[in-house]
């Protein structure tokens, strides 16, 4: 396909050159968003006066065709082009001739390929966006069923106190709902349209940038065309919010595998969402929260990649940020594909309550609240501390757990204790107890469940 930048030029692009140059195996994705946009700017063209209204009209007409020709088939996108761009206003002048030709005026690939990605990846925020929102959902309805289901909390990895699966999950979805929120904030900014910024210095053409940003749902123009061409921040922050997407599916994905191994067996993974072993029959591998876990270092090195190429380069375009496409694209996608395999996982995973419920027998997890006893009968904090640490040391010593203890040996070690103290460290009432906004009793989980239900809906 023939170059766009004829003229000056005596000799053909090598074809190690054309290799290496083009883009439109990354970007031909945007094909697309590249005809909405011409779309638009040819009717601004038309409506200014810039050129025949008959023209503009033909040229609509026409990219609607070939939109419709690529998604039907019938239009292969040529690999051979530099890019879409060069692409879709070489088909259209070969469709239309010297019409086709004047599609250009007033405008740059510049500007351009700053509104394609624009609309691209406004489009995959909410479909990302709305993925989280199913993880959510699945979430909350799991910690519905597991409102009242204790498992140990831990800290360091050790057990420490009591809370339920139920808050457990919510936790997650507390993440999840502000990385919706950070998507939303993404795309608020990202939505100013760069169009009219022409290659850099914008345009003499008498063009009406506003027309152009509302035919294509624009909240606004942007206002210095050097910024307009050069301005690459919105990847970086999409690429930095989908990042803290994978930072948490990660973390997520640690503690499902730690949950399915034989030392917890809080959860059975679905055999769907599961992998054997080519060797060892007794393996059932949780690989997709694995390979979630994994794919968060590409999303991270997507990142990285934006940062390097943006970091150094001159105002205004330069070559450079042709790679911000692959790094984006792939953070999108992977992000998208974690999120694919994940979501049916968690839905279809079994909780085995009796042995997150055993693992908190086990762990002196009622330990403040024996402490929290003997505050309440007057002793000072710092003492029903040591009091009971000398208890834990003694159960410890003798094989035995708080619940299990004998009354005198309570209290020879403080008088204070009394038959009560069974019912205090009793771990439905450890969890019961904990009624502050934000604490794991099944009241303070339901309303997590309901404001987060809540936010997905809005
Ligand atoms: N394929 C190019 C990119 O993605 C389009 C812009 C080309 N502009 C230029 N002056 N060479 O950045």
């Amino acid at each position: 396909m023939a170059q766009l930048w004829k003229g000056r030029f005596k000799k053909e692009l090598a074809k190690e050159t054309n290799d290496f140059n083009s883009s439109i195996g990354f970007d031909s994705r945007m094909f697309e968003e590249d005809i909405n946009g011409s779309v638009a700017h040819a009717q601004m063209l038309g409506d200014a006066g810039i050129i025949a209204k008959s023209e503009s009209e033909k040229i609509t007409a026409e990219l609607k065709k070939i939109l419709e020709d690529i998604k039907s088939g019938v239009l292969e996108i040529d690999l051979n082009a530099e890019d879409i761009h060069t692409f879709i206003e070489g088909e259209l002048t070969e469709r239309l001739g010297q019409t086709g030709k004047r599609l250009h005026t007033a405008r740059s690939r510049n500007d351009q390929v700053a509104l394609d990605i624009r609309l691209y990846l406004r489009k995959e925020i909410d479909a990302v966006s709305d993925m989280i929102k199913g993880l959510v959902s699945v979430l909350c309805d799991k910690a519905q069923e597991n409102a009242e289901t204790i498992m140990p909390g831990y800290t360091h990895l050790q057990r420490a106190q009591p809370i339920t699966f139920g808050h457990h999950l919510m936790a997650y979805v507390s993440m999840l709902c502000r990385d919706i929120d950070r998507l939303a904030d993404v795309k608020r900014r990202m939505n100013i349209c760069p169009l009219g910024s022409g290659a850099l210095a914008g345009t003499t053409y008498p063009i009406d940038r506003d027309e152009t940003a509302e035919l294509l749902g624009f909240d606004g123009v942007s206002l210095n065309s050097l910024d307009g061409v050069s301005d690459r921040d919105f990847c970086i922050e999409l690429a930095s919010a989908l990042s803290i997407i994978m930072v948490h599916l990660s973390r997520f994905s640690e503690e499902i595998i730690m949950w399915c191994s034989w030392e917890f067996k809080f959860i059975e993974l679905d055999d769907a969402f599961s992998t054997g072993s080519s060797i060892m029959p007794q393996k059932k591998n949780p690989d997709i929260a694995e390979l979630v876990r994994g794919k968060s270092g590409r999303v991270f090195g997507d990142l990285t990649t934006l940062l390097t190429v943006m970091k150094g380069i001159a105002l205004a375009y330069n070559k450079d940020m042709q790679e911000d496409k692959e790094a984006i694209f792939d953070a999108v996608d992977t992000v998208k594909m974690c999120l694919t395999a994940f979501t049916p996982m968690i839905d279809t995973m079994t909780v085995l309550k009796d042995n997150m419920r055993n693992a908190a027998a086990k762990g002196f997890i009622n330990a403040t609240d024996c402490a929290d006893y003997l505050v309440a009968k007057g002793l000072p904090f710092r003492d029903a501390y040591k009091a009971t640490g000398e208890l834990v040391a003694l159960c410890i010593d003798k094989g035995l757990t708080l619940e299990t203890l004998g009354i005198d040996e309570y209290k020879k070690i403080c008088e204070l204790f009394d038959e009560g103290v069974y019912d205090a460290i009793s771990l439905e009432k450890c969890v019961a107890g904990r009624k502050a906004i934000g604490g794991p009793c099944v009241q303070s989980v339901k309303a997590q469940i309901k404001a987060a239900r809540k936010f997905i809906e809005k």
